[in-house]
């Protein structure tokens, strides 16, 4: 069975772009392939965070990977501070990274730009992304189209340890929806969804009440032309609510024009509120079981020890190949 590692950052509920471009993959994956998920809390950490709501973020976060339909029984669920080779491995692979290329990661622009104190952790993001990865041998990371490029930096990455120390990594191939894979702001449709935008109407969580996802889809900035047409680029707010609608409710965009042929933004609006509404539903009353439950520490605790005994392994061949600490 092949490998599959890919992580969600606890920095916000999930959005449906999280879960569209992310998490929906990851359902569909599990029963075919080896799967490690993590909630990634270190990268979450490389821009400020309240304390309290991370740990809330942590905990919300694991509950909605089981919610959405993670089986712990066939995937490997897990923290990523509770397993440390990462952190180390991240160091390892920071020193094998040149500066220029993590200033040309685009995250690291958008996210740095207009800040007046950056973290250096902003920077060195991405090579402790290719030590989650890397540390489990992945074959396959399916991720939202906006982690391409810091896939592409894990593959050279691997390549370049390969080269210059010895042969031990595996190079992920990156695995990115056909639809789906860049959800866009409610608000700014040529932007994407984030959960941390600081305009709460731009985006949808996955536990956003059905009124409140109405009013959001309701004020999504759409055009004038009054047709539900897809044309993502002259008209990407309702080519972005119909990728919406058609992944959720599981119609055609082509069946989706058809339908609201000669009908107003208002009828298509309303219907795809629904959808989502509708969607969105038993993962909410799943989440709500499982949220201050034992078993999701049960399944933390059980987690956490499968993906050390596994990163252990890889983490101990990357001292020995570096040279580090004593032969063992
Ligand atoms: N808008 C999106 N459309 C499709 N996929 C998306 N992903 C994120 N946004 C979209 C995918 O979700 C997974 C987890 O992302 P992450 O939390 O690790 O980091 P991110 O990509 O930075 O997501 P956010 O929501 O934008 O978080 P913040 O606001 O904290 O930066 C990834 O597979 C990503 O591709």
């Amino acid at each position: 069975m092949q490998t599959i590692f890919s992580g969600i950052q606890p920095s916000g509920t999930i959005t449906l772009g999280n879960y569209i471009g992310a998490m929906k993959q990851f359902v569909e994956l599990q029963d075919d392939y080896n799967c490690h998920f993590c909630i990634v809390d270190q990268h979450a950490i490389t821009v400020p965070q309240d304390r309290l709501a991370l740990r809330k973020n942590i905990r919300s976060l694991a509950a909605l990977y089981i919610a959405v339909g993670i089986d712990s029984t066939k995937s490997t669920l897990f923290i990523q501070s509770e397993v440390p080779a990462h952190t180390e491995a991240g160091w390892m692979l920071q020193c094998v990274a040149y500066i220029g290329e993590l200033e040309r990661m685009t995250q690291f622009k958008d996210k740095s730009s207009g800040k007046e104190a950056v973290s250096a952790g902003l920077l060195t993001y991405p090579p402790l992304m290719a030590a989650d990865i890397l540390l489990y041998k992945t074959d396959l990371v399916p991720v939202g189209e906006d982690q391409k490029q810091h896939l592409e930096l894990t593959r050279d990455l691997a390549e370049r340890f390969n080269k210059k120390y010895n042969d031990i990594f595996t190079i992920p191939e990156v695995r990115i929806p056909k639809v789906g894979a860049r959800v866009m702001s409610l608000q700014e449709p040529t932007k994407k969804m984030s959960k941390s935008d600081p305009n709460q109407k731009a985006f949808i969580t996955i536990l956003d009440e059905p009124k409140v996802i109405e009013k959001k889809i309701k004020s999504a900035v759409t055009d004038s032309e009054g047709i539900v047409r897809f044309d993502k680029e002259n008209k990407p707010g309702i080519s972005n609510l119909m990728s919406i609608y058609s992944i959720l409710g599981n119609v055609s965009i082509e069946e989706i024009e058809r339908m609201y042929d000669g009908k107003g933004y208002g009828d298509f609006k309303a219907a795809t509120a629904k959808v989502v509404v509708e969607a969105l539903a038993p993962i909410q009353q799943r989440y709500y079981e499982l949220i201050d439950s034992e078993e999701l520490d049960q399944i933390l605790d059980a987690g956490a020890e499968k993906a050390n005994f596994v990163a252990n392994k890889m983490l101990r061949k990357m001292r020995n190949a570096m040279g580090l600490g004593r032969k063992r």
